[in-house]
């Protein structure tokens, strides 16, 4: 008997077929049931703004928004995601302008290599919706679950609470030298 005879045939990839709101746009696609929302946001709709890291759940880098919710990407089934509003990076900004983060993040240096950019950007943005005046503890926590290699925090904390009403998150995070 030759070996090709006890080689089972590949079976065919089971695909899944779901309609869900990109960016607010009613969009249907169609994609291997195992892909993850991170896959086929990158690999069947070209958002390639959502950032491949980790994908165990540690760096942030795969953050989007569902249902105004952040969430990992990485770890999160497109298959479950029928019916769901999803935003990426390139749903953030209003057609033609910045989100006002986004130009707190270029105003105060936030983005070095900016690879976790578009997460902090996202992480940042639902928590401004949930709570328009976070405090410095509050921002920080917030964005804990995004890595930032460059150790561009302190930059990115300025950046958040720049855009945030609160006096106390919009206060400097350190108290001014006295004057001699
Ligand atoms: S790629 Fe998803 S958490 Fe790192
Ligand atoms: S700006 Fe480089 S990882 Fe954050």
């Amino acid at each position: 008997m030759s070996m090709s005879k006890l080689v089972p045939a590949p079976s065919p990839v089971e695909r899944t077929t779901l309609g869900f709101a990109v960016n607010d746009e009613e969009t249907t696609v169609s994609f291997p049931t195992y892909k993850t929302l991170l896959e086929v946001l990158r690999e069947e709709l070209g958002l390639t703004g959502t950032k491949h890291g980790c994908e165990l759940g540690e760096c942030g880098a795969c953050t989007v928004l569902l249902d105004g919710a952040p969430v990992l990407s990485c770890l999160v089934l497109a298959a479950g995601c029928a019916g769901s509003k999803v935003t990426t990076i390139e749903g953030l900004a209003p057609p033609g302008g910045l989100h006002p983060l986004q130009r707190a993040f270029g105003e105060h240096g936030a983005a070095q290599c900016g690879y976790c950019t578009p997460g902090m950007l996202l992480t940042g943005a639902a928590l401004l919706a949930r709570d328009p005046c976070p405090s410095r503890q509050q921002i920080r926590q917030a964005i804990a679950g995004n890595l930032c290699r460059c150790t561009g925090y302190q930059q990115i904390c300025e950046a958040i609470a720049s855009v945030a009403a609160a006096p106390d998150a919009a206060a400097p995070a350190s108290p001014p030298e006295p004057k001699p």
